[in-house]
């Protein structure tokens, strides 16, 4: 059995996907804005995860923007029959680099259409509307208009299956009701931990929950529990965040972000870690003292 193998399976719209994959956002420029320092090491990158079996892969045509969907596709284009491509729409770049919403119906058509040029496809597999209401995290608000218009493009044959991203359980809730949501993808990790509850509510209802930020993204997790743990086992702290995710629950899919192959590997290898109930419940204390 090939390492990633050993992290298992989950259903993700029509495809069961390993639950180790590949974020790509890591593999633009400096503050995922223009092209990468280095083209050819962007595209090493995606070429090895692949080669490694990761058959999960999450994008946006706002990393760049572009940029990442145009890497993808020159490093992986004709795409094999079991990649799962999964990309967000929402946002737009401003030209110094902001994030800016872009919800209304026409913006969320024009996204899609950059995500299947860019990536070169005919349909999007997986389409997460991202909600951008509050600035530094979900915000209640009703999601109707926008889901309903990205509903309708899933109507008109443009795009597969379709997420939520950066919601809070009552939008999922309002989200279920307007459309099939097979993928929730919020912020959690071994430090913040607010998604508990509708991880488990997720799990029950066989919806995938992909957390974004796994190791902490730009401030990478750092805890003295962890590197004990991490020591202990001959580990490294990250493998054992992503192994800790792992064990959470069997819904969640991880896409570690990197855009070097050294941690790439090193990502893919905690799919080996073992766990055990006491490493477990010490690491539960991460979050309490965060
Ligand atoms: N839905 C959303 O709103 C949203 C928001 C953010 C991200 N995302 C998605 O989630 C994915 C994951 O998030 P992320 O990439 O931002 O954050 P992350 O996976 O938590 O962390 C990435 C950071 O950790 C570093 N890193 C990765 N592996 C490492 C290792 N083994 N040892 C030491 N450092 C390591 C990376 O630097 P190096 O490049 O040097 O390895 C990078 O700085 C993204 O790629 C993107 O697809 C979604």
């Amino acid at each position: 059995m090939s390492t990633i193998q050993k992290s298992g399976t989950f259903t993700l719209g029509s495809h069961t996907v390993k639950r180790l994959g590949y974020g790509a956002m890591q593999l633009a420029g400096p503050h995922v804005f223009g092209p990468p320092k280095d083209r050819d090491a962007a595209i090493a990158v995606l070429r090895e995860a692949v080669a490694s079996g990761v058959n999960h892969i999450d994008t946006s045509d706002y990393y760049g923007p572009h940029v990442t969907n145009q890497l993808i596709r020159e490093a992986l284009a004709p795409y094999a029959d079991d990649l799962v491509i999964v990309t967000k729409i929402g946002a737009r770049r401003g030209s110094d680099g902001s994030w800016l919403p872009a919800y209304s119906a026409k913006e969320l058509e024009q996204a899609v259409h950059d995500n299947l040029r860019n990536l070169g496809l005919e349909v999007l597999d997986v389409v997460n509307l991202r909600i951008m209401f509050g600035v530094m995290g979900p915000a209640e608000g009703s999601i109707e208009a926008q889901l309903t218009a990205l509903a309708e493009l899933q109507r008109k044959g443009l795009v597969r299956h379709i997420g939520l991203s950066n919601v809070t359980p009552a939008q999922v809730k309002e989200g279920r009701g307007i459309a099939e949501i097979v993928c929730v993808q919020n912020m959690y990790n071994l430090a913040h931990r607010h998604d508990d509850g509708l991880i488990d509510e997720l799990a029950r209802a066989g919806i995938a929950y992909t957390p974004f930020f796994p190791l902490g993204g730009f401030s990478p997790l750092q805890s003295s529990t962890l590197s004990d743990v991490a020591t202990r086992l001959g580990a490294t702290p990250m493998q054992v965040a992503l192994a800790w995710l792992l064990e959470r629950s069997p819904n969640i899919l991880l896409i570690p972000g990197t855009s070097s192959v050294g941690h790439l590997r090193e990502n893919l290898a905690a799919a080996e870690l073992e766990l055990s109930v006491d490493v477990l419940s010490e690491l539960d204390g991460v979050a309490k003292a965060a």
